[in-house]
């Protein structure tokens, strides 16, 4: 960095001081996670909702037969078909991909449950066109924060990820849903509805036993992991058996909402501000790859226009003033670029921002992609170790799944140990 003029230079160590999140900040992060996912398992419970999930029991891996598992994430609609052979922790899988269109995540329920419905029946003439077909049972994994009651009814507490959709939120997700299949006349029973942190524990489950939480690090950031009812107080009028297990959706994203203890910059609050629930998944909203693209391209308008150092001067940066207009995946691809100039970088911001930065102006994108995924890696870790911490597990398998960890540096920045 022996080229960059002064004042870039100091821009780049105020981003560092603003977005670098150290050993003793973490340890003290997941601390406070402990007592909050405590909080949230009490009957007055807190900002972290702890869903009981009702799913108390795990694959032993002899599971048989065919299923459908849809999964409505925050960009895509995923639907599956798997197959379980009698073979132990084996499966075959297909499986289609719909983007969810932007205008139906605000948008009426009947066109949401109506493009849901049409893309399963999509997928059956697709894939079995001309057969006849019995029944498929059909897991719904709805990766919003829903509470299940035990006769599961999966109820919408609210929407997260950048949805905002009237008449869902505080309603049963399932019956609609049902609906819009009969209508259709896909030979398709509902029965299962789960959260896909939920999902994703149980089906790590039924390859590997020593699964204990299970994570996605997508659109948002959520998990799941086995508790035992014995230490649920806000079941405790249920008289479940203590020792059962039940699997808790901890809905972790609104860790902190009450901003005790997360280190938001200027620039997290602009996120919270500008979503269409302020207020809520504080933590979310500086990990979660729907904000990461966001938080990069918040700073990099603030640089240009407050001129505390000279940033894309005279530059017309009006595409990069569209919000939500860069996504998680351009942040990997800059710390993924292999050239010493930075080559690919500054021609994806040619591309796609009609900008063309200087090589000290390349240098400071680049740390500032590095810096926001690495404090998100860092503060998703101590989501993970404040689970362990409060199961008091020295190891514990962990399976996860979602965009930002299988594209974005997730793997390079987490430091597991230094939050335990
Ligand atoms: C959001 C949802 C949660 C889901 C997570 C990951 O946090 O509220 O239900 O598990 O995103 O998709």
């Amino acid at each position: 960095m022996g080229d960059i003029p002064h004042d870039l230079l100091q821009e780049i160590k105020r981003l560092e001081g603003l977005f670098s999140v150290d050993t003793e900040q973490l340890k003290a992060i997941s601390n406070h996670f402990v007592s909050e996912l405590q909080r949230g398992l009490s009957s007055e419970g807190g900002d972290i909702p702890m869903n009981p999930t009702w799913c108390m029991g795990f694959p032993t891996g002899h599971e048989t037969g065919t299923f459908l598992a849809l999964d409505m994430g925050g960009t895509n609609l995923r639907v599956c078909e798997i197959n379980l052979p009698e073979e132990r922790g084996i499966f075959d899988i297909i499986q289609s991909k719909y983007r969810i269109p932007e205008e139906l995540k605000s948008g009426t329920a009947d066109e949401l449950w109506g493009y849901i419905a049409d893309c399963l029946k999509q997928f059956i003439e697709y894939h079995h066109e001309g057969e006849k077909l019995d029944t498929l049972a059909l897991g719904f994994t709805f990766s919003y924060p829903a509470t299940q009651d035990y006769i599961d009814h999966g109820v919408l507490q609210r929407w997260t990820k950048g949805f905002d959709i009237e008449g869902v939120e505080g309603k049963d997700v399932v019956p609609p849903l049902e609906k819009a299949l009969d209508e259709r006349g896909v030979p398709i029973k509902l029965t299962a509805l789960i959260n896909d942190t939920t999902g994703t524990l149980i089906a790590s489950a039924y390859t590997d036993p020593e699964m204990k939480i299970g994570c996605i690090f997508g659109t948002g950031c959520n998990a799941a992991y086995v508790e035992i009812c014995g230490n649920i107080p806000k079941l405790s009028h249920m008289n479940l058996d203590p020792n059962e297990e039940m699997v808790i959706n901890c809905e972790w994203g609104a860790f902190d909402n009450a901003h005790k203890i997360l280190p938001r910059t200027q620039y997290d609050i602009i996120i919270d501000k500008d979503s269409p629930r302020p207020g809520q998944q504080c933590f979310e909203k500086m990990i979660a790859g729907l904000y990461l693209g966001e938080l990069f391209r918040l700073v990099l308008v603030d640089l240009h226009e407050n001129r505390r150092a000279s940033f894309l001067e005279g530059a017309d940066i009006s595409p990069l003033k569209k919000p939500y207009s860069l996504d998680a995946s351009f942040l990997s691809d800059i710390e993924n670029d292999p050239y010493e100039n930075l080559q690919e970088t500054h021609d994806m911001l040619v591309n796609l921002m009609k900008i063309t930065p200087t090589k000290p102006e390349l240098e400071l994108i680049r740390r500032l992609a590095e810096l926001i995924g690495a404090r998100s890696a860092r503060l998703s870790a101590c989501g993970v170790a404040a689970i362990c911490k409060k199961k008091g597990y020295k190891n514990a398998h962990v399976g996860a799944d979602g965009s930002v960890f299988n594209k974005v540096c997730l793997l390079f920045h987490s430091p597991w140990s230094a939050a335990y």
